[in-house]
């Protein structure tokens, strides 16, 4: 075909991302056939050989069923260089085993991302090479400036993926679709019909081995500052004209730009707490601050809930209440848009009691509509009905969608720079607060529904069968 051979070099290729998510994204990816020609270079900090590195492609291709021709051909020819990429000499050495066709992935702590991206600027790299980096883009508003100013002056951004795996999720990605090749859903999506809208990812998953990371970001950075947000924007974001990346982030970013603290008051409408030892789906787990690798005096938060407001026209009044938390009772994940009351009901439908609900499944994955109708008896007297259409695994796991948006040089399922540094704006004053301790952290047993209260009512989880 057409392509020229490309190299994807990988930045942190020993590490815990490339094994779990990576490898088996690029591993699915290949198997479509879609990625002729393409080399994969790994690298990082280990004293690896090329079999030890086959082997673990070998192996992670494997957990994602990766099969063909193809994937064997890139097992084979994979290499692996021992490098330490805040030093240009290394970074030379690995640039000079790369095609002109390149990708970088940066599998990497924020603060080594920086400092490599700064030792390539005097480097520099082919005209086209793109740019992957995963998330935490930066720390905070600063940082994100300072390493879109690095990064900018290496390639221009459309070259610059910065990774948010949410928005390669089909769910996520459905949205589009539901929104707006539907006639019947996008009028209602307003203040004028909308009460609310919760975003809501709880895990029952707990730290995982993840300290090194976790530990210094937390429920907030790591859920909520990234793919949450982006699923915020997803739903309350203007209709792009194309689903090209300049008019997609455009809107994106619109809206982004429009959200803070709901009534600036982050004292008032977040909450923090972590989980102490209990017991999730029959399993013992340990209190996060018995976990190895945490420091418990630095108060890091596995759950994390927070209001906000998306001051547009369209959206102006209505809450937005975002909440994740790690070790729950259950697994949790949906974005839930609660209707208005109808003006009236009449008088004479008996049961009322629920308001109408769009309900948009991140896991399992699927769409469902809560609405008023008679049920099985009398028909003036009302039930709520759950109607729910199930999709089916995603052609690509999240990672396979990313992977290609980068390889295939299109943009829009990352973020744009500007918009990773509003991100950080819109929870910087949340960080700050709970920094200054003037919200408490709470804490809950592990395997429990959570912390105590709520900061709105409570939207019940969906009843329909699963
Ligand atoms: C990651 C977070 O980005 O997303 C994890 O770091 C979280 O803490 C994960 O568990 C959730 O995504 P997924 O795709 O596993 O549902």
């Amino acid at each position: 075909g057409d392509h020229l051979p490309q190299t994807l070099l990988l930045l942190g290729a020993t590490g815990d991302l490339a094994e779990r998510l990576l490898l088996p994204g690029l591993g699915r990816l290949v198997a479509t056939g879609v990625q002729p020609n393409l080399m994969l270079l790994g690298s990082g900090m280990d004293d690896w050989d090329n079999e030890r590195w086959r082997r673990r492609v070998s192996d992670a291709f494997g957990t994602a069923d990766a099969t063909g021709h193809r994937v064997q051909e890139m097992i084979r020819d994979t290499c692996y260089m021992k490098a330490n990429v805040t030093r240009e000499e290394d970074l030379r050495r690995l640039l000079a085993n790369c095609h002109e066709q390149l990708v970088i992935f940066f599998a990497l702590p924020p603060a080594i991302t920086a400092r490599a991206a700064k030792a390539l600027t005097h480097i520099g790299l082919p005209p086209g090479t793109r740019l992957m980096l995963e998330k935490p883009f930066g720390t905070d508003a600063d940082s994100a400036r300072s390493l879109n100013d690095v990064l900018a002056r290496l390639v221009p951004e459309e070259q610059i993926y910065r990774i948010d795996h949410f928005l390669g999720k089909s769910t996520v990605m459905n949205i589009l679709g539901l929104r707006f090749a539907n006639r019947i859903f996008e009028p209602m999506l307003s203040s004028a019909h909308v009460a609310c809208v919760d975003i809501i990812f709880d895990e029952t998953l707990g730290l995982a081995g993840r300290a090194g990371y976790y530990d210094g970001a937390g429920a907030l950075m790591d859920m909520v500052q990234s793919h949450l947000l982006q699923v915020l924007s997803l739903i309350t974001m203007d209709a792009p004209p194309t689903l090209a990346a300049r008019d997609l982030r455009g809107r994106k970013a619109q809206v982004l730009r429009a959200t803070r603290v709901w009534k600036n008051d982050p004292v008032t409408w977040s909450r923090r707490a972590r989980y102490a030892a209990g017991q999730v789906s029959g399993r013992r787990l340990l209190g996060y601050a018995d976990e190895s690798g945490v420091d418990p005096t630095r108060g890091t938060e596995t759950f994390a809930e927070v209001v906000l407001s998306v001051d547009t026209w369209r959206w102006a009044g209505v809450p937005f209440r975002l909440r994740t938390g790690k070790a729950l009772a259950a697994r949790r994940k949906e974005a839930v848009v609660t209707f208005k009351q109808p003006p009236r009901v009449p008088t004479g439908l008996i049961g009322y009691d629920q308001p109408d609900r769009l309900r948009i499944g991140f896991g399992p994955d699927r769409l469902g509509l809560d609405v008023n109708i008679n049920g099985p008896g009398h028909p003036l007297e009302l039930d709520q009905a759950h109607l729910v259409a199930d999709f089916g695994p995603g052609e690509l796991p999240p990672y396979g969608e990313v992977l290609r948006g980068a390889l295939d040089g299109d943009p829009t399922l990352s973020v744009r720079g500007d918009t990773a540094v509003d991100c950080w704006r819109i929870v910087a004053p949340v960080l700050e607060c709970w920094r200054a301790g003037a919200v408490p952290l709470q804490e809950y047993p592990a395997g429990s529904q959570g912390p105590d209260g709520s900061l709105l009512t409570p939207v019940p989880a969906e009843s329909a069968e699963s």
